[in-house]
């Protein structure tokens, strides 16, 4: 084994921000992945990335939290074009947040705090400690069933959290064992799989902000490439969560539904 470690980055720039990187291009040289890079970046999420920052100006919120952070780069451009006043960012891989601290300096921000820790101690500690946010990001790899919880509570009431899947075998029905195990959901692959997928994610969330009295009001969500997305204004309140629960029913198909003839 080389005593050395070589880390080969890259200045990237997305919206009005530049930031280091893994080098993506020498990661493919090596036969790698991107999603085995040592600080994670997708280029090809950067419309999940607009529409968020879109989503957080557009609603004039003023604090938020990527507690799965990465390169940083949705952080950064949070408080670079959405006008945040202050940003977490935090991620459990260490490396990538000493490459956060040195993309925030590298920007010339200040209100973004990095740090390294695991995203579901962060969001308890948020809220236990009352520090809760307008928004958060729940950006993982695969499901976001396991952080969704914790997430709900580190959010403010009237404010957002923005979730992406890219767990899309199980959400599409085409695992129905580990879509019922994760997000409740019964059902089987469909012509329709992304609309089922989207409405699944959905349905978990109400029903996992519905344990916790709360109300997660579905706003905005699609799906693109390989992941799909949701965002919720959270609420407290049975009534209202009630409200919600009582919208959730049933897919009816039958096979050929969509034939032609
Ligand atoms: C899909 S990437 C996030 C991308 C980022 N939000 C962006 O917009 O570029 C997932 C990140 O979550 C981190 N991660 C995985 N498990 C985690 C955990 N339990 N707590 C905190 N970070 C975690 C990984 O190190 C990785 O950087």
């Amino acid at each position: 084994m080389s005593s050395r470690l070589t880390l080969a980055l890259r200045l990237y720039s997305e919206g009005k921000v530049s930031f280091y990187s893994t080098d993506l291009e020498e990661l493919a040289k090596m036969g790698l992945p991107y999603t085995k890079a040592p600080i994670f970046y997708n280029p090809r999420m950067r419309l999940n990335r607009d529409v968020a920052i879109s989503i957080f100006s557009s609603l004039s919120l003023r604090s938020a939290a990527d507690l799965m952070a990465a390169s940083g780069v949705r952080a950064l451009r949070l408080k670079a074009e959405g006008g945040a006043e202050e940003v977490l960012a935090c991620d459990s891989n260490c490396l990538s947040a000493q490459i956060m601290k040195i993309n925030v300096k590298l920007n010339n921000l200040s209100g973004i705090r990095v740090k390294c820790s695991d995203a579901r101690l962060e969001a308890e500690r948020i809220a236990w400690e009352n520090e809760r946010v307008d928004y958060i990001d729940l950006d993982p790899f695969g499901s976001p069933a396991p952080f969704l919880d914790s997430f709900l509570r580190a959010v403010k009431r009237g404010g957002i959290i923005g979730v992406t899947a890219t767990d899309e075998p199980p959400l599409f029905g085409i695992y129905p064992d580990k879509l019922l195990r994760y997000y409740g959901v019964w059902g089987k692959k469909l012509p329709f799989c992304k609309e089922f997928g989207i409405r699944s994610l959905i349905s978990f969330a109400i029903r996992t902000a519905a344990r916790l009295d709360l109300a997660a009001e579905p706003l905005l969500s699609y799906g693109e490439g390989h992941y799909v997305r949701a965002y919720f204004k959270i609420e407290r309140g049975a009534e209202r969560s009630k409200r919600l629960l009582k919208e959730l029913g049933w897919v009816l198909y039958s096979e050929g539904d969509f034939d032609d003839n």
